[in-house]
């Protein structure tokens, strides 16, 4: 099987070494003999991680797809344009595709399946959400007969990275930020990271996959963690929680509600004791029960080492003149997240004057959120409350906000965390 791989860097050039150092063994077990034929660039002359002999490497992706020479391509460019048309010309030439471009997925994956689907050939991938971690392929084969009921997952290392920092580190959010840029997790614009749209386009995967409807970005509830303050954290694990950015995904009647938000994680819970840069998730079935999946999120060969996965299969089932099982979807009908209920824990710097508090409490009760727990931090300008309510909505909960906002005893109202886990 000749493949023709569409970029060389971080993980196009993993792949590369693993396909070249392993594919003896790749054939002694699955009888596919791979072969890189073609590998596209940007930059040509620029010096790779990977030899590749002459005539291999060109700048031209087109003329790889293209090439009567490749039979399977693997496209790692990342973006949306030009790895669109290039995924598509192959899908339409019957060439198989495996990718790991979350991007590209979470806002052309329909186009892109249904071309794959009217060619008859597969488009895998695995790599695209959590790297290494096997997750779409159990999701789609292993699971295709049970009743998910939600998946919950960390699934973007660079915010489980500082968000570690700041709870094991005490580190403020801008010291972890720029240790995680250092260690080269994040990159020097962390927008698409701590903002949470990295994890917004895997939750829709996600939730396309373990749902059979078809989720888009756009459809996914956004928050990222730069509001996430080290007293926030602090207070957090005083009631023994943990604080993570959480991918949700769930089936809430006949809706899915997807969001991506920071939230409180019961200590106890698994996805509390997953550290540092390491993704996992963890699912929840009617007759599988719990089930967590843990490794590594990114990286060149972890993340390849998902990809050749991937390529293996396309390239057997392209050999046996097959592809792998795919699902027609209908557009998912989303719950809004308005609707949504969690608990929440909120807080609020207060001036600190004789009848503050009964005012703040009447705000709560005016759109009947009710309090689970309040503390007083701090005196004087310092004075601080922190709430946990009981379960309310989203709705409820904004407008309580929206309304201590405007309270003259309020100078500032302060993160807003949803808890997460122990329903
Ligand atoms: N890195 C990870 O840990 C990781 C994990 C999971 C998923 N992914 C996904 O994997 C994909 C690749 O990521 P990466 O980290 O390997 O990216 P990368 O290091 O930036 O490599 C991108 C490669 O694509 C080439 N390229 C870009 N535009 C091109 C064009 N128009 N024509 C030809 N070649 C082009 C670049 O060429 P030059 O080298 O000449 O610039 C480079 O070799 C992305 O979709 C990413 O989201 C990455």
């Amino acid at each position: 099987m000749r493949v023709g791989v569409l970029g060389c860097g971080t993980v196009g050039s993993a792949l590369v070494e693993l396909v070249q150092r392993e594919a003896g063994t790749i054939f002694e077990r699955t009888g596919v003999r791979l072969d890189v034929t073609r590998v596209a660039v940007r930059h040509v002359a620029r010096p790779r991680a990977v030899s590749l002999a002459p005539g291999v490497v060109t700048a031209d992706a087109g003329a790889v797809v293209t090439d009567p020479r490749v039979d399977v391509v693997v496209e790692l460019m990342g973006g949306t344009e030009p790895a669109r048309t290039l995924v598509l010309d192959a899908l339409k030439a019957g060439k198989p595709v495996v990718t790991a471009n979350k991007q590209l997925l979470a806002v052309h994956g329909a186009e892109l399946f249904e071309a794959a689907s009217a060619a008859g050939v597969d488009l895998l991938y695995e790599a695209a959400v959590a790297g290494a971690i096997p997750l779409i392929r159990p999701l789609r084969e292993s699971l295709a007969g049970e009743r998910i009921s939600r998946v919950m997952g960390i699934v973007n290392g660079t915010t489980n990275y500082i968000l570690t920092r700041m709870s094991e580190g005490g580190a403020a959010y801008p010291d972890a930020l720029a240790e995680a840029q250092a260690l080269g997790y994040a990159e020097a614009d962390p927008t698409a990271d701590v903002e949470g749209f990295d994890a917004s386009a895997k939750a829709a995967i996600l939730a396309t996959i373990a749902f059979g409807v078809q989720v888009v970005a756009d459809d996914v509830h956004r928050e990222g963690i730069t509001a996430v303050t080290p007293g926030d954290i602090a207070f957090a694990a005083r009631l023994g929680y943990v604080v993570k950015l959480l991918a949700v995904a769930e089936a809430v009647g006949d809706q899915v509600a997807v969001r991506v938000h920071p939230a409180m994680v019961p200590v106890t819970h698994p996805l509390a004791a997953v550290r540092d840069a390491f993704n996992a998730v963890f699912i929840e079935g009617e007759a599988v029960g719990e089930l967590m999946l843990y490794g590594r999120g990114a990286g060149g060969l972890p993340t390849a080492s998902a990809v050749l996965g991937d390529l293996i299969d396309a390239a057997h089932n392209l050999q046996v003149g097959g592809r792998g099982r795919t699902a027609t979807r209908s557009r998912a009908a989303v719950r809004p997240m308005a609707e949504l209920s969690s608990q929440y824990y909120l807080n609020i710097n207060v001036v600190d004057r004789p009848g503050v508090l009964a005012a703040v409490a009447t705000v709560f009760g005016d759109h009947g959120v009710s309090i689970r727990s309040m503390e007083q931090e701090g005196l004087g300008e310092e004075a601080r409350l922190v709430f946990i309510t009981h379960k309310a909505t989203e709705r409820d909960v904004q407008a309580t906000l929206a309304d201590l906002r405007h309270l003259d005893a309020v100078e500032r109202v302060g993160s807003l965390l949803r808890v997460v886990g122990q329903e």
